[in-house]
């Protein structure tokens, strides 16, 4: 090729002419919001040299009507491409707020959608860096197609390719929906926001005013609709949190999770397992310290940590390969499962079993949450979702019963019958239709209401129960517990037992798919 000919010529006019459209004053307004312009997010997120946009040429879609004003922008206010992330291939899309809102019309749409097929036929994460004002009212019904098209692709994906949302401005209207379909939402507090209809609609219709973070900022999203899973006070640390959750993930749904070199653990403090739970049985503990003494060194990473917090979930590493866990949290409404904590809990499941990361379950739950709220919101069917999400998913299961595992939550919470690959107990473990107390008030009614001292045989009879039905070794004699095990014996025991179930493959009957009670 002549590089002096005239097609090198054009070539380079128009790299010269993209690189004058990029030096605007965008990277000040986003600023002086607190925000980093897209191409920063984007630097931030891949290692240094490695990203690759695509479509940068592409221009704004014409349009005639009154209000066709729209700025003819190179890209139409999106990048798309790909790059590595600590060392390992992910594609992007990042809105720029500077071009009309971030809004999306047709060619912005189309562009989102090329870079989500890519990532679906590569088998390669994808993020999406949310901007936005929403539907481009411009381009009218184009916008609205060009979102379904969007949500068509994250459905397609979903289960395939780790997909996450990382929201850094608004996410209005139409922008709302993608992430909500995606495996997990990222948020920066103070600048990001995510409703479907805004404050202005909300005074307009409802007369009521609120600002726009007590309507859709971070902490509401992540302390009370669950709709986000990670908040960071800055962006540059919200990206550094989505890193490190790809690093727990494998690329797709064929691939395990990345093996990461791990220290081994110091005996000393595994023995520190046998001290946490309390002899009294309602006194609380923290069952993340439990937690941590079993994973490597500082590998939990904890998802919706501040949302149902009576069950905690995440991801952490045993011997340097990624397993999910699930716990009852008894510090929080004495571990009891409500709605919120099983639609956390069942999604997190789902979220595993999709990507192959084995399951450890880590039981102390006195039973569902008793009230009328809890009822008439439908326990019945959300507690449903965990059942069925653990009863579902294929990957290997384990469950430790630390302490209390009464009634139907002992059923939910992986157990054997339900399809736990092995199930340890602890000797302080419990297990049974229901506590001492309510099972002797039912069973010893009658003696109870004609004794002169009922409180008195109502102790005696709660420690009998103990001694000979709310123990782990009735279970243990009837196959129920695979093993009755030493606190401090648990990392080990799972590290045998997780590796024992390295080849585990079960099949699932011919369907389309089951009907998750949703
Ligand atoms: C076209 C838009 C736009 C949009 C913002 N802009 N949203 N242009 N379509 N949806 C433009 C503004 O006109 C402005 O252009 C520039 O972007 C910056 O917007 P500002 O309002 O100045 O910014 P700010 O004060 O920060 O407010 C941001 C905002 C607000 C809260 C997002 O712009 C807003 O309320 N936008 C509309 C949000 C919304 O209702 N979207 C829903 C659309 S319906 P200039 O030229 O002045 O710089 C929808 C349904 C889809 O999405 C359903 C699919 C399922």
């Amino acid at each position: 090729m002549d590089i002096n000919g005239r097609q090198f010529k054009k070539f380079l006019e128009r790299q010269e002419a993209l690189k004058k459209h990029h030096v605007t004053d965008a990277t000040e307004k986003q600023h002086a919001k607190g925000k980093l312009t897209a191409r920063e997010r984007i630097e931030l997120l891949f290692d240094e040299g490695t990203f690759n946009e695509v479509d940068a040429y592409s221009r704004t879609a014409s349009c005639d009507s009154t209000f066709g004003k729209m700025i003819d922008a190179y890209g139409d206010g999106v990048i798309i491409g790909h790059g590595k992330i600590t060392g390992r291939t992910a594609f992007v899309y990042a809105q720029d707020f500077t071009v009309m809102g971030g809004s999306l019309g047709s060619v912005h749409a189309a562009k989102i959608a090329k870079i989500q097929d890519m990532a679906l036929k590569m088998g390669s994460p994808i993020i999406g860096i949310i901007d936005s004002g929403g539907a481009r009212i411009q381009e009218g019904v184009a916008s609205l197609a060009g979102y379904a098209a969007i949500f068509n692709r994250n459905v397609m994906s979903s289960g395939v390719i780790p997909q996450i949302s990382v929201i850094m401005g608004p996410a209005a209207g139409g922008a709302v929906y993608s992430p909500s379909i995606t495996d997990y939402v990222f948020m920066t507090k103070g600048t990001s926001y995510m409703f479907v209809t805004g404050p202005n609609v909300v005074k307009e219709v409802l007369n009521e005013d609120v600002t726009f973070d007590e309507l859709g900022g971070a902490d509401v999203h992540m302390k009370k609709s669950g709709v986000a899973q990670f908040v960071y006070a800055d962006e540059e640390n919200t990206l550094l949190g989505v890193k490190k959750l790809l690093s727990y993930l494998p690329s797709n749904n064929l691939e395990n999770p990345p093996i990461v070199e791990s220290c081994d653990r110091n005996i000393e403090l595994e023995n520190r397992l046998r001290e946490i739970v309390p002899d009294d049985t309602n006194k609380p503990y923290d069952v993340k310290d439990v937690i941590k003494l079993i994973v490597d060194k500082e590998t939990f990473f904890e998802v919706a940590e501040s949302y149902a917090q009576n069950v905690v979930v995440g991801f952490g590493r045993l011997v340097g390969k990624t397993i999910g866990i699930l716990a009852n949290q008894p510090k929080v409404l004495a571990g009891t499962l409500d709605i919120n904590s099983s639609v956390k809990g069942a999604r997190f499941i789902r979220f595993c079993d999709c990507f192959n990361i084995p399951i450890l379950t880590l039981e102390d739950v006195p039973g569902f949450l008793p009230g009328i709220d809890q009822e008439h919101n439908g326990i019945i069917k959300h507690g449903a979702k965990l059942l069925y999400a653990y009863a579902d998913s294929t990957v290997p299961k384990i469950t430790v019963i630390l302490r209390k595992s009464y009634g139907g939550a002992y059923c939910v919470m992986n157990s054997k019958n339900l399809g736990g690959d092995f199930n340890f107990a602890w000797p302080t473990a419990e297990i049974a239709v229901m506590g001492p107390e309510g099972a002797v008030s039912i069973l010893y009614r009658k003696q109870l209401a004609e004794s002169e001292d009922p409180e008195k045989l109502k102790k005696e009879l709660a420690v009998r129960y103990r001694d000979e039905i709310a123990n782990p070794y009735v279970a243990d004699e009837k196959g129920y517990i695979d093993e009755v095990i030493d606190p401090a014996e648990t990392r080990r025991k799972l590290i045998f037992a997780f590796e024992a179930l390295e080849n585990k493959h079960i099949g699932s009957p011919s369907r389309k798919h089951g009907n998750i009670p949703l």
